[in-house]
């Protein structure tokens, strides 16, 4: 069979043929990337579109017509003519394989390795039927030391080398804080002089966690919750912290209503492409904090703060705005608003400000 997936209308620097199937491809493209524009889908485990391709894990082997080895899609540039294959009992044969080598590097016991993080490499796992049917080797990767920042724990025993941390420490957040040190089946994920993350330049993103397809990346805060009985819902919202208006998906285990971890929606998919801060990610203690404000308080003549209804609340406001504004005039006044309000919110706000209190004194928190 024979298409054009779509694409012959676009400018293209030729067609390959991937099972069967006649694609375009744009200059720079690899085999990868021409077929998941096509919707042909090939398993990886270190590939991210945003990152250089590091061919590390070989998931993503296909055959290439003409040459000898099968060859890594995400790392293989196409070219005009090139014919691959990417479905046959030789390639499917290889991944099995290639899994097997990664479970066997990675923890040995399914129940251990889920925790609250069910990973990449075990849902290809379960894909391709490789689960609990891989060779018992004794783990070599060096473990580092204590690393005592409070929310990224480094999982030695189920790291598979694919340097996606590392890459995405380099390339998206341009920190470089941690690097792949030692050899072979040696290899780890380390720091300069094995400090800890926060002895170094790293800004706790969190992003290492995002990219690692094996939860030798995770959470702290995740891990100090241990396995929830239930599937984690993921919840997406706007993370409150600034005017960007990142999109977070909080992960809640909803019988007992707790925000266990925050993760980001997947590359490409929201403004953030894939990326958070500190904050997003990590600042969310407050959302279950016993002192946490949940009514309003008025201050009484006892000088004590007392709980009160919001009707009270804001009757209150309204009366000392307005005795500013008769005893010292309505420019005595001045609205300052919030990068975290809405659009709209901002609108509302800055036209009561102009029309109930008569100032032009307006100004926004996010404005230069
Ligand atoms: S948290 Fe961010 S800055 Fe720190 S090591 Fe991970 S990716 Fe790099
Ligand atoms: S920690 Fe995760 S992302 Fe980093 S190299 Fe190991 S498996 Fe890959
Ligand atoms: S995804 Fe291609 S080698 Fe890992």
């Amino acid at each position: 069979m024979s298409q054009n997936n779509g694409h012959a209308s676009q400018s293209s620097d030729g067609f390959i043929v991937v099972d069967g199937n006649e694609l375009s491809f744009r200059e720079g493209e690899t085999v990868l990337q021409a077929a998941q524009r096509a919707g042909i889908e090939i398993p990886t485990l270190c590939y991210d579109e945003r990152l250089t391709p590091a061919g590390a894990c070989r998931m993503c082997l296909v055959e290439v017509e003409g040459s000898r080895l099968m060859q890594p899609s995400c790392a293989y540039k196409a070219s005009p003519g090139l014919v691959v294959r990417t479905q046959t009992p030789r390639v499917e044969r290889n991944r099995q394989f290639i899994l097997s080598l990664h479970l066997a590097d990675n923890v040995q016991d399914r129940d251990e390795a889920e925790d609250n993080n069910p990973s990449r490499l075990h849902a290809l796992a379960e894909d391709y039927g490789t689960l609990g049917a891989w060779p018992r080797v004794e783990r070599q990767r060096q473990e580092r030391p204590e690393d005592t920042n409070p929310f990224i724990e480094f999982r030695a025993d189920r790291c598979i080398a694919c340097s996606l941390c590392t890459r995405y420490c380099d390339q998206v957040e341009a920190v470089s804080a941690i690097t792949l040190a030692g050899r072979g089946a040696h290899t780890t994920i380390s720091t300069a002089d094995r400090l800890s993350l926060t002895d170094t330049t790293c800004e706790l993103c969190g992003g290492c966690i995002d990219v690692c397809p094996t939860g030798a990346m995770t959470e702290k805060q995740a891990l100090a919750y241990g396995k929830p009985e239930r599937e984690l819902e993921k919840v997406r919202t706007t993370c409150n912290f600034c005017g960007v208006g990142c999109q977070l998906d909080l992960n809640v285990d909803r019988q007992a209503n707790r925000v266990v971890k925050v993760t980001s929606p997947p590359p490409g998919t929201t403004v953030n492409d894939g990326n958070l801060c500190v904050k997003g990610r990590f600042a969310n203690d407050f959302v279950h904090h016993e002192e946490r404000l949940t009514d309003p308080l008025i201050r009484g003549e006892d000088g004590q703060l007392h709980p009160a209804t919001w009707d009270e609340a804001l009757d209150r406001v309204v009366q000392g705005l307005q005795g500013v504004a008769e005893r010292h005039g309505d420019d005595a006044l001045a609205f300052i608003s919030s990068s975290r309000c809405t659009g709209e919110e901002n609108y509302l706000f800055q036209k009561m400000a102009r029309a109930a209190f008569r100032t032009q004194n307006v100004h926004q928190c996010a404005a230069t």
